[in-house]
């Protein structure tokens, strides 16, 4: 038996003012995004902007249901509007925020297992890597390089 480690290489920035300018101006579409989300039901806003190569945005924020488990979080909702409105364009970059109107989150919230499984799909279609930076309502910004530093030893179209 051998014991092994995996290291997810993060980079955190303080403000969004620390960002590339290119950054903060995705940030600030995912924060307006985020005010337009559907959330009735968890009061729990999240908000995406995706930077495409020829420098549009795509943004998606969360799309909730009476029926709980019909609802589509904002990362896909980016990811699958740029799949459909942009199939032959490479996505650079990924910026999150999230509010709640429940609690002040100041702590940077990463996607859910669901949505990191769907980014890493368009990002294996298109064989570069998405730079994802992610946040709460305030406080600091995580930054990965790649969809795949948030899904390590995940599941890919090369087993099938
Ligand atoms: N949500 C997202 O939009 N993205 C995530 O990565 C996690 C959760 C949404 C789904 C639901 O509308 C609300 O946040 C609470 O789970």
């Amino acid at each position: 038996m051998k014991k092994q480690k995996i290291e997810i290489p993060l980079e955190v920035f303080e403000t969004v003012s620390e960002l590339p300018i290119d950054i903060q101006e995705l940030m600030n579409k995912a924060q307006q995004a985020r005010e337009n989300a559907y959330a009735p039901y968890s009061r729990f806003r999240v908000g995406a902007a995706l930077q495409l190569s020829s420098g549009k945005i795509v943004l998606g924020n969360n799309q909730e249901n009476a029926a709980f488990p019909s609802d589509l979080c904002a990362e896909r909702v980016a990811v699958f509007n740029a799949g459909a409105n942009f199939p032959n364009e490479t996505i650079t970059a990924l910026a999150i925020t999230v509010r709640s109107e429940n609690k002040k989150i100041s702590e940077a919230i990463a996607p859910c297992g669901a949505c990191r499984q769907s980014l890493a799909e368009y990002e294996q279609k298109q064989k570069s890597p998405i730079e994802i930076y992610f946040m709460g309502e305030t406080g600091e910004i995580i930054k990965v390089a790649s969809v795949m530093d948030l899904l390590p030893l995940g599941f890919d179209a090369k087993y099938l």
